[in-house]
C-alpha cells in the first residue's frame, strides 16, 4: 500500500484554523491528525470537543484522532458522533483495552492503539487482531517540535514482522519529530502513516513540505 500522510493540526495556526484546514483539502494529505491531551496523561492539554467541530465542518479528509487522555472510554462515542475517522487510545491509559478498542469498532471508527516510546510492540501480540492501527510515539507525547527518539526505527521492524503474521493490513503511523530527513528511513523499516506536525506547519510552503513527505521513500 503507498503511504498515507497525516499533518498534525497541534502546529497549525489556530487563529487561521480554516484556511489552514483547507490548505490541508488542497494539499496531498490523506488524514488529518487531531491530537487531543488533558494534562493527566500527558503534562499539556490541547483542544477537544468545540475545535473538532470546526475542524469537521471544514475538513475534506477523514480526521484521525489522537486520545492523549487517561480513562478514553469515557468519550469514546462524543468523538465518533464529533466526526472521527479513527480514534486511537494509549496503551498505557487503558486497563481493558479489549473492551476498548471493540467499542471504537462498534461506533464505526478505526481502531488504533498507540505506544509510548518506552513501551515495546511485543505487549500487543494479544490485540493486534482486534484493531486497525498502531500509532508508534517516536518523541514522548505532549508536545510538538521535539526531537526524534530512533529506537522507533527497531519498534518499527518488530512490529511489521508481527503484523504480518497477525494483521497484514495494519496501518503502522509513527508520530513525533517526522521530518524529510528521516521519512525514508521510517517507510524502509516498515511505517505506512507519517504524522507530521512542525516539519509541514514551519515550513515556508506547507504543500510542498506535505509532497516532500508523500513522495518520501
Ligand atoms: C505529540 C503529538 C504529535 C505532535 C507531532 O504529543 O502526538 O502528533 O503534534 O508534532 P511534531 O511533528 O512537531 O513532532
Ligand atoms: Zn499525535
Amino acid at each position: 500500500m503507498n503511504h498515507l500522510v497525516a499533518p498534525s493540526i497541534l502546529a497549525s495556526d489556530f487563529g487561521n484554523l480554516q484556511r489552514d484546514i483547507e490548505m490541508l483539502n488542497r494539499s496531498e494529505a490523506d488524514w488529518i491528525h487531531f491530537d487531543v491531551m488533558d494534562g493527566m496523561f500527558v503534562p499539556n492539554i490541547s483542544f477537544g470537543f468545540p475545535v473538532l467541530d470546526v475542524v469537521k465542518k471544514h475538513a475534506k479528509k477523514p480526521i484521525d484522532v489522537h486520545l492523549m487522555i487517561e480513562n478514553p472510554d469515557r468519550y469514546l462515542e462524543q468523538f465518533a458522533k464529533g466526526g472521527a475517522s479513527n480514534i486511537t487510545v494509549h496503551y498505557e491509559a487503558c486497563t481493558h483495552l479489549n473492551r476498548t478498542v471493540n467499542a471504537i469498532r462498534d461506533l464505526g471508527c478505526k481502531a488504533g492503539v498507540a505506544l509510548n516510546p518506552h513501551t515495546p510492540v511485543e505487549l500487543l501480540e494479544d490485540i493486534l487482531e482486534y484493531i486497525d492501527l498502531v500509532l508508534i510515539m517516536s518523541v514522548n507525547p505532549g508536545f510538538g517540535g521535539q526531537k526524534f527518539i530512533p529506537n522507533t526505527y527497531k519498534k518499527i521492524k518488530a512490529l511489521k514482522k508481527m503484523s504480518g503474521e497477525l494483521n497484514p493490513g495494519l496501518f503502522i503511523e509513527i508520530d513525533g519529530g517526522v521530518d524529510e530527513s528521516n521519512a525514508k528511513l521510517l517507510l524502509d523499516a516498515g511505517a505506512n502513516v507519517l504524522v507530521a506536525g512542525n516539519s509541514v506547519f514551519s515550513a515556508p510552503d506547507q504543500m510542498a513540505a506535505i509532497r516532500n513527505l508523500k513522495i518520501a521513500g
